[in-house]
């Protein structure tokens, strides 16, 4: 039997990374998947590739309005929700002296609030005994130079999350999260910093790991895939770092 069969789930930052993996393994578990993203292009060429039963919205989590429409057009195609995997999100690197109101305001809006209102707006949808996940990172317990504002979004998030996880529990839905150290994916390639600092900081990276490697995206989407389904009933309100061990030493 598969872990999601006929469920229904939307995941946002769907288009590349940690998000994609996951679409691809909750099609393969047998889900409705809706793949959001902000670029047109990107989620094109997804779909060009990917099988199974899903549709791609574009959506900016960063304007309330997008976020409206994205569980409108999701509950239009699909009706209700049973899985809400909010996962896109930014990591520009800026030391402190350099912080802009515009870096402040970018990271806080695309990480905290379109999360929350994406959120907001689906909570009417999801099935109760329905599933909540959020992409936090072991940021919030390990400090890494120009990464303040960034991490600032995710233990805000975190926050946010305890709450979330009470008021719904009228309903049976289970709030959960998923804390990645470093995994490839196309986030570094995105930090606005040249190739050789990325590679470098990489290298720094990896080395703090106990297990001296950076993680796949497949391997976060398998606890993605696990804290979402049936296997994780009893889970609910926790925050999973899969890091390779890196913020428990
Ligand atoms: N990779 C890591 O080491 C790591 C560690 C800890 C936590 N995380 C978290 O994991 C999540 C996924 O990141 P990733 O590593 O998989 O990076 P990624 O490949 O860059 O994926 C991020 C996704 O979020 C999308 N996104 C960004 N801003 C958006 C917006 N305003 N509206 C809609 N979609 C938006 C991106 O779209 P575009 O393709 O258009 O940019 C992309 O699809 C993020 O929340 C990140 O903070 C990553």
């Amino acid at each position: 039997m598969k872990k999601l069969q006929n469920k229904v789930a939307v995941i946002t930052g769907a288009n590349s990374g940690i998000g994609l993996a996951t679409a691809k393994l909750y099609l393969q578990e047998g889900a409705k998947v809706v793949l959001s993203g902000r670029r047109q292009e990107a989620l094109d060429e997804v779909a060009e590739k990917l099988e199974g039963d899903f549709i791609t919205i574009k959506a900016d989590v960063s304007i309330a309005e997008d976020n409206k429409r994205l569980i409108k057009e999701a509950t239009d195609t699909f009706g209700k929700i049973d899985v809400l995997f909010l996962n896109a999100g930014i990591a520009p690197v800026t030391p402190t002296h350099e912080i802009t109101e515009e870096h402040y305001d970018t990271l806080f809006n695309t990480n905290v609030k379109g999360p929350i209102l994406a959120t907001k707006e689906a909570l009417p949808h999801i099935n109760d005994g329905g599933s909540i996940l959020f992409t936090n990172s072991i940021v919030t317990q390990k400090g890494f130079d120009g990464l303040g504002v960034y991490s600032a979004t995710k233990g805000a998030l975190r926050a946010y999350q305890r709450v979330l996880t009470s008021e719904v529990k009228s309903r049976k839905i289970r709030v959960n999260s998923i804390a990645p150290g470093p995994i490839e994916t196309p986030i570094y390639s995105k930090m606005g910093l040249p190739e050789d600092v990325v590679e470098e900081m990489g290298k720094g990276f990896a080395q703090q790991v106990p297990l001296a490697r950076f993680g796949t995206s497949e391997e976060i989407a398998k606890s993605a895939l696990f804290l979402v389904s049936d296997d994780a009933s009893y889970i609910n309100g926790v925050e999973l770092e899969i890091d390779g061990g890196l913020s428990q030493i």
